[in-house]
């Protein structure tokens, strides 16, 4: 979460519509490491992410030959999304879906990889998100939830933000019975974010739906 994201709403559409709206993307367009690194040994099957914004992670999946759903409750975030994969040429290994992720219903849609990466719903409610993903996931897939666990390089944030950072821990009570854990781990990791070097941990959350 940087400085900025206090000057538009950061838990409704509104404020994310506006952000991508503007010129210029808003993040890297690179996959998350956590993504590179939990995944990059399965075999590529249907995945779906959720808040996936810009679609660096969509992209990259789509590369690694999953047919990846990108899901975000952002319309200009789809549409930047499905223009970077128009440009990557993965165009016809996605589709989109416009979604909020506290009211999400999976619908009978199942997926061998559910994942999600810096999501941060209000008052504690990645618990619930998590819950609801969980229900996405195929019998043998895995479900992979990042995000940024409370650190002192976000001491700064106002409170509601605070509030809405968790660590992996945090996530457990929302496994259905029968997932297993296979990592659930707040990993460090050096970033750089507008010329400066920061100290971060993503809460990373692996677990395996049985087959
Ligand atoms: C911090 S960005 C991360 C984007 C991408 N996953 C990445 O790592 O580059 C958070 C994204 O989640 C989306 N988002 C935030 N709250 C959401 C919600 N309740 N339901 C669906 N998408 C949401 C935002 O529109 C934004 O694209």
């Amino acid at each position: 979460m940087a400085d900025h994201e206090h000057e538009t709403d950061y838990f409704e559409p509104a404020g994310w519509e506006e952000r991508y709206a503007g010129n210029g993307e808003i993040w890297s367009g690179r996959p998350n490491p956590q993504l590179v690194a939990e995944t990059s040994g399965l075999t590529p099957g249907t995945a779906l992410d959720v808040g996936c914004g810009e679609g660096g992670d969509v992209v990259w999946l789509a590369q690694q030959g999953w047919t990846v759903t990108g899901a975000d409750f952002s319309a200009n975030g789809l549409a930047r999304a499905a223009q970077h994969a128009q440009q990557a040429g993965v165009a016809d290994r996605t589709d989109w879906w416009q979604v909020d992720a506290r009211t999400f219903d999976p619908a009978g849609r199942e997926f061998d990889l559910v994942t999600t990466h810096f999501l941060h719903p209000p008052e504690a409610g990645m618990v619930d998100v998590t819950r609801r993903l969980a229900g996405a996931v195929a019998p043998g897939g895995h479900l992979l939830v990042v995000g940024h666990a409370p650190s002192e390089t976000f001491a700064h944030l106002d409170a509601a933000k605070a509030r809405a950072m968790w660590h992996a821990e945090d996530l457990l009570p929302a496994l259905p019975d029968g997932f297993e854990v296979l990592v659930c781990e707040d990993r460090p990791r050096t970033v750089e974010r507008e010329g400066r070097t920061m100290d971060v941990e993503d809460a990373t959350l692996l677990a395996r739906r049985p087959a």
